[in-house]
C-alpha cells in the first residue's frame, strides 16, 4: 500500500511541483515582459503628468521667419523612424498646448530674430506665455529637447531658443539633454541634435541637413548715389550681372548673401530690389561707416571701392517671412525707412506687375506707402519711380515722413498714428502690412503705434496670419 502509496504521494508531489513550477515560469514571464515594456516606454519623471494613451505622440514645435527652422522641425519629423511612434510638426502659434497631454516628448525648435527677439509669428506665444501668466499644465513631466538657430554675430545668440529653454524647465518639463544652439546652421550642430534625440529614446532614419542655396559668381556692373548731397551716409543702388550668364529666379521679398573679394568669408544679406529678368540683381545699400570711422567690409566695397566687372560671390536667400499676399483685391500698407526701401521697391514692381498682368479686370488696387528719411531735399530715395508708381496707380497713398523737415510727425511711426483712423480701415478691410528697415529704431516704432492703433491682440493675430511681414535689419 505504501508502495502504491508512496507511488501515488510521489506521483502527485511531481505534478504539483510542475505545475507551481508552470505557473511561477508564467509569473517570471509576464514580470519580464512588463519590465521590458517600460524600458521601451518613457518613464515619467517624478511629478510627472499622467501619461495617458498618447505616449507614442512625439511633437515638433517650430518658430521660425525664414524658414530654416521649419525645414529643420519637417526633417526631424520626416527622420524618425521610432516603431510606433507618432510625429505632429507645429508651428508655435498653431494650439498645440492641450494636444501634447502624454505625449512621449516635446522638441523645440526656435531660431531668434532681430535683437535677441521671436520670429514674428511668436508674438502672442511671447507676450502670454514668456512674458505672461499664463502656464500649460501639459508641459508638466514632458519630456522635450530645444534646438535654438541663431548667429554668434548678434548680440544676443540664440536668446530666443534660450528663453523657451529656461521657460521649459520652469514649467515643469523635463530637459533630457542640454539646449543645442546651432550657429549659421553648422552641420555639427544638427549631427548633434540628431544624435540627442537618442537620449529620448527616439530613432532617426535619414540625416537632417539644410540644401543651402549655392554661391555662384556675380559682376558689379553700376551704383547710383540716390541720396546725393545727403548729410548722412550715401546710400546706392546697386546693380550686379550674373557673371557668365544663365540665370537666377527670386520673388520679392528674398534676399542674397554676399561674399565680396578679400573680405572676411562672413557672408553679408541686402535685400533684394527688383525682380528677375535681365539677369541682374539690383540692391540698395547703405555705406556703413564703423564706430572708429572705418568703412563697413561689404558696404564700403558696393557703395564705394567696386569697379564694374568686379567679381563677388553671391547666393539668393528665399525669405518666406517677406512674401506678399497675391491677392490683389485686399490693400496693401508698405512701411520703410532708409535701405529699407529695398524690400518695397521689389514688393512695389511686383505689385505694378501683377496690375499690368490683371488690366481692366484688375479689382480693388490699393497700395499705401509710408516712408522716413532726414530730408525731402536730399534723402527722397526713389522718388521719380514713387512718383511713376501714384500716377499709374500702383501706389494710392504716399506719407514720407522726413524728419529734418517735419517736427510733428518727424517718423513713420508718427505718419501711421496720425492717419490712425485709415490706417485701421484699411485693415479692416482686409490689409496686408510689409514693414523694412531698420530694425532698432523705426520697427520697433512701428511695432508701438501699430500695438497702440489695433491693441497687441489684433497686432499677433496679424502677424501670425502673415498680415504683418518684415524684413527689417
Ligand atoms: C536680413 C537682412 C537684410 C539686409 N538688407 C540690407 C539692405 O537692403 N541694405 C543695406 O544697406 N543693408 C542691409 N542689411 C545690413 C547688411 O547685411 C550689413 O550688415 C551692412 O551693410 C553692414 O555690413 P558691412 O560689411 O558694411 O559692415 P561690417 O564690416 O560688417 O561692420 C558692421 C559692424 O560690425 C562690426 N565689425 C565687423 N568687423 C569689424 C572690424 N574688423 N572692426 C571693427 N568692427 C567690426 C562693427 O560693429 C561694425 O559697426 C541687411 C541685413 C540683414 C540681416
Ligand atoms: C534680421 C535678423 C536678425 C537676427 N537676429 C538674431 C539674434 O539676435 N540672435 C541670433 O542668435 N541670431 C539672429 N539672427 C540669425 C537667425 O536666427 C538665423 O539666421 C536663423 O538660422 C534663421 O532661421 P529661420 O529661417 O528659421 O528664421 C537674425 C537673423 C536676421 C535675418
Amino acid at each position: 500500500m505504501s508502495g502504491v502509496g508512496g507511488f501515488f504521494y510521489g506521483d502527485m508531489f511531481r505534478e504539483l511541483l510542475a505545475a507551481g513550477l508552470v505557473v511561477a515560469y508564467a509569473g517570471y514571464c509576464w514580470h519580464k515582459f512588463r519590465q521590458s515594456r517600460q524600458a521601451r516606454q518613457p518613464m515619467p519623471p517624478a511629478g510627472a503628468a499622467p501619461v495617458s494613451a498618447d505616449a507614442n505622440q512625439v511633437w515638433v514645435i517650430y518658430a521660425s521667419q525664414s524658414g530654416q527652422a521649419e525645414d529643420i522641425a519637417r526633417q526631424t519629423a520626416a527622420s524618425l523612424a521610432t516603431p510606433r511612434c507618432q510625429t505632429h510638426v507645429c508651428r508655435i502659434d498653431e494650439g498645440w498646448q492641450e494636444k501634447i497631454v502624454g505625449a512621449r516628448c516635446v522638441l523645440f525648435i526656435a531660431s531668434t530674430y532681430g535683437e535677441g527677439g521671436a520670429p514674428d509669428h511668436a508674438a502672442r506665444f511671447v507676450r502670454e506665455y514668456l512674458g505672461g501668466e499664463k502656464i500649460i499644465p501639459a508641459l508638466r513631466g514632458v519630456r522635450f529637447g530645444v534646438l535654438a538657430l541663431g548667429d554668434s554675430s548678434y548680440q544676443s545668440f540664440c536668446a530666443f531658443g534660450r528663453q523657451i529653454d529656461a521657460w521649459l524647465q520652469a514649467s515643469g518639463a523635463v530637459r533630457e539633454f542640454p539646449r543645442i544652439d546651432v550657429d549659421r546652421l553648422e552641420g555639427k550642430a544638427l549631427r548633434n541634435w540628431q544624435k540627442q534625440l537618442t537620449v529620448l529614446g527616439l530613432e532617426a532614419r535619414a540625416e537632417i541637413s539644410l540644401v543651402q542655396p549655392q554661391y555662384a559668381e556675380w559682376e558689379f556692373e553700376k551704383r547710383e548715389c540716390l541720396n546725393p548731397g545727403s548729410p548722412g551716409s550715401p546710400i546706392c543702388l546697386v546693380v550686379l550681372r550674373l557673371a557668365g550668364g544663365g540665370t537666377h529666379t527670386w520673388q520679392a521679398g528674398d534676399l542674397v548673401d554676399v561674399l565680396i573679394p578679400e573680405g572676411d568669408g562672413h557672408p553679408r544679406a541686402y535685400s533684394i530690389a527688383n525682380l528677375p529678368g535681365e539677369g541682374r540683381i539690383e540692391l540698395i545699400v547703405r555705406r556703413h561707416v564703423r564706430e572708429d570711422g572705418t568703412l563697413g567690409l561689404a558696404s564700403g566695397w558696393l557703395t564705394e571701392r567696386a569697379l564694374p566687372g568686379d567679381r563677388l560671390s553671391l547666393r539668393i536667400r528665399n525669405n518666406p517671412g517677406f512674401h506678399m499676399q497675391q491677392d490683389l483685391s485686399k490693400p496693401l500698407i508698405l512701411i520703410g525707412s532708409g535701405a529699407g526701401i529695398a524690400g518695397l521697391r521689389a514688393h512695389l514692381q511686383a505689385r505694378a506687375r501683377m496690375l499690368a498682368e490683371a488690366g481692366e479686370k484688375a479689382p480693388q488696387r490699393d497700395a499705401w506707402l509710408f516712408f522716413g528719411e532726414r530730408s525731402g531735399r536730399h534723402d527722397h530715395l526713389c522718388q521719380l519711380e514713387i512718383e511713376a508708381w501714384k500716377r499709374s496707380g500702383v501706389l494710392s497713398r504716399v506719407n514720407i515722413a522726413f524728419s529734418r523737415d517735419d517736427p510733428v510727425t518727424p517718423y513713420v511711426q508718427h505718419s501711421l498714428l496720425a492717419q490712425g483712423k485709415e490706417v485701421c480701415d484699411w485693415i479692416a478691410a482686409g490689409a496686408q502690412i510689409l514693414i523694412c528697415g531698420n530694425a532698432r529704431k523705426m520697427a520697433v516704432g512701428v511695432d508701438e503705434a501699430l500695438r497702440n492703433l489695433l491693441g497687441a491682440e489684433q497686432v499677433d493675430s496679424l502677424c501670425e496670419a502673415g498680415r504683418i511681414r518684415r524684413d527689417v535689419f
